[in-house]
């Protein structure tokens, strides 16, 4: 039989990007595909885990045995990860959206001769931080990505400090890795060990080129 080194854990995954209106029909988006965040469920739940993806809008079909939760917005992605809770290890692959439209529209927003609309923006809340920084129920295992088109280790470092999560997967999606929607991943795992939040106890890994099923069966082998 296929060993099954995570039976019995709970794992939370979050993937896909977030969209967040401005009006009933047009919305903000990002290019994440979801693949990687699919690839972590299909990995964690052969592993023998109880899988929860809460999953954005992606073209993909749901991982057998998996239990998916489909939202649209940042915040209903932040409701739907609190009452997934609790959780083993949660591992939060979502693009989420920075910023959504302030003065969302109520109608479409029409073409006038009064100018173009102005789309005021606010801050979105911050799943991975809001997580990793809960008093209880926080779970034991916090994996956070890091996605960057420069400076990736120092920013990956300063994100695991600043969002207070275990790890972080750190990814150049640089448009000419073609990470973004595509197949292949190029990862550096940073690790924290202990209590401290130390910019230098972070240890670095870096893998080599994979695709992202790879990727998923290598980060779930760590975990186990
Ligand atoms: O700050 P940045 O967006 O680069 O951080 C990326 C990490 O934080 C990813 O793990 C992503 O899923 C998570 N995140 C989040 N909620 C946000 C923004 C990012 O969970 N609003």
């Amino acid at each position: 039989p296929r060993p099954r080194p995570l039976a019995g854990k709970r794992v939370l995954i979050t993937a896909g990007p977030t969209h967040e209106a401005i009006d009933p029909v047009r919305y903000i988006a990002n290019r994440s595909s979801g693949k990687q965040g699919f690839a972590i469920a299909a990995a964690a739940q052969a592993a023998g885990a109880d899988v929860t993806l809460v999953s954005g809008p992606v073209d993909l079909r749901d991982p057998p045995g998996v239990t998916v939760i489909r939202v649209e917005s940042a915040r209903d992605m932040l409701h739907r990860v609190e009452a997934a809770l609790p959780a083993d290890i949660a591992i939060f692959a979502a693009a989420v959206a920075d910023w959504r439209v302030a003065n969302e529209g109520e109608q479409k927003l029409k073409k006038t001769s009064a100018g173009m609309p102005q789309l005021a923006l606010v801050e979105n809340p911050d799943i991975l931080a809001t997580i990793s920084k809960l008093k209880e129920n926080r779970p034991p295992l916090v994996i956070g990505f890091a996605a960057e088109t420069e400076h990736l280790i120092d920013n990956a470092k300063a994100k695991i400090a600043r969002k207070g999560c275990d790890w972080i997967v750190a990814n150049d999606v640089s448009p000419a890795t073609g990470v973004m929607g595509g197949d292949r991943n190029t990862v550096h795992l940073l690790t924290r060990d202990g209590e401290k939040i130390n910019v230098d106890s972070t240890k670095v890994e870096s893998w080599p080129v994979m695709t992202k099923e790879q990727v998923a069966a290598e980060l779930v082998a760590k975990i186990a």
